[in-house]
């Protein structure tokens, strides 16, 4: 069973195809991170776990989840991370331990350079439309590739990851989660129309419906779900995303979404 979690789209398109091409099944692991339903979830087949890089590591959040969801059936678990720029840092080593705590054996990851999300922090300038179309290109080529693999049950050959990569990166990664998510820069134009939509793809849980506009509360990881799936792009953030395009891959896709 192929597991996703995605705010904008990157992760999905993945766990798709590697289900499709598998003979398998992709399941949106948001309900239950948002319900803290942790009941077992049963496969025959190897678990592949596709989700983003947050600060060059496993969102905080979705490990938290991940340690406490129960698997059955198939003991093999694969992880494919997709990320702006193809370095997941500290995130198979995390996976590792996760899984190996659990008895399941880790069968390796796959680092996937896709298009960059993040577009409310201005470290990043807007990639441009090829750029992102290319992008988008060879990584379902290479998810053909991998599902392959997964298949025959090989293993994902994932980077060796560092010592110092181990140890330094879940530090930087909890201090950034802790005091680089501000939500106060958060606003709606007048194009809202209180439809909820950005309510509903929180994974924390953390937007509220006030007065027919929405309201953020923390904890936020700054995903990019609510910003980023609006209907009407009427979410901004400060003076940042005025001027740069609110990303999502169903703007550039239509298959395996
Ligand atoms: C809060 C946040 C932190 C991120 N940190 C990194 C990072 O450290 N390295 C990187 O290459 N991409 C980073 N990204 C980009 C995402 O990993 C990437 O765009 C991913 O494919 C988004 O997946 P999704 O569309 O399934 O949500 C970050 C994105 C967000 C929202």
């Amino acid at each position: 069973m192929v597991l996703y979690f995605s705010a904008t789209g990157n992760s999905k398109f993945i766990a798709n195809i590697i289900a499709q091409k598998t003979d398998d099944k992709a399941e949106n692991l948001l309900r239950r991170i948002r319900s803290g339903d942790y009941s077992p979830i049963r496969s025959d087949k190897p678990f592949v776990i596709v989700c983003p890089v947050y600060v060059v590591d496993l969102p905080i959040f979705f490990m938290d989840y991940l340690r406490k969801q129960e698997f059955e059936g198939n003991r093999d678990v694969y992880f494919v991370f997709t990320s702006g720029g193809g370095y997941s840092g500290a995130s198979g080593s995390h996976a590792k331990s996760i899984f190996d705590k659990k008895g399941m054996n880790f069968m390796g990851f796959k680092d996937l350079k896709m298009p960059n999300n993040y577009v409310v922090n201005d470290h990043y300038a807007d990639l441009d439309k090829p750029e992102i179309k290319n992008r988008i290109r060879n990584c379902l080529h290479e998810a053909v590739m991998t599902a392959d693999i997964i298949r025959s049950g090989g293993r994902l050959r994932g980077r060796h990851i560092t010592l110092i990569e181990k140890t330094l990166i879940p530090v930087c990664s909890a201090w950034w989660t802790k005091h680089k998510y501000p939500v106060k820069d958060f606003y709606t134009t007048d194009a809202c129309t209180g439809c909820g939509k950005c309510a509903r793809v929180c994974p924390l849980n953390n937007i509220s419906i006030k007065d027919g506009r929405p309201v953020w509360d923390k904890p936020c990881t700054h995903c990019m779900g609510c910003i980023c799936n609006c209907p009407n792009e009427a979410i901004e953030y400060g003076t940042i995303t005025q001027v740069k395009e609110k990303y999502n891959i169903n703007k550039y896709v239509r298959k395996y979404i």
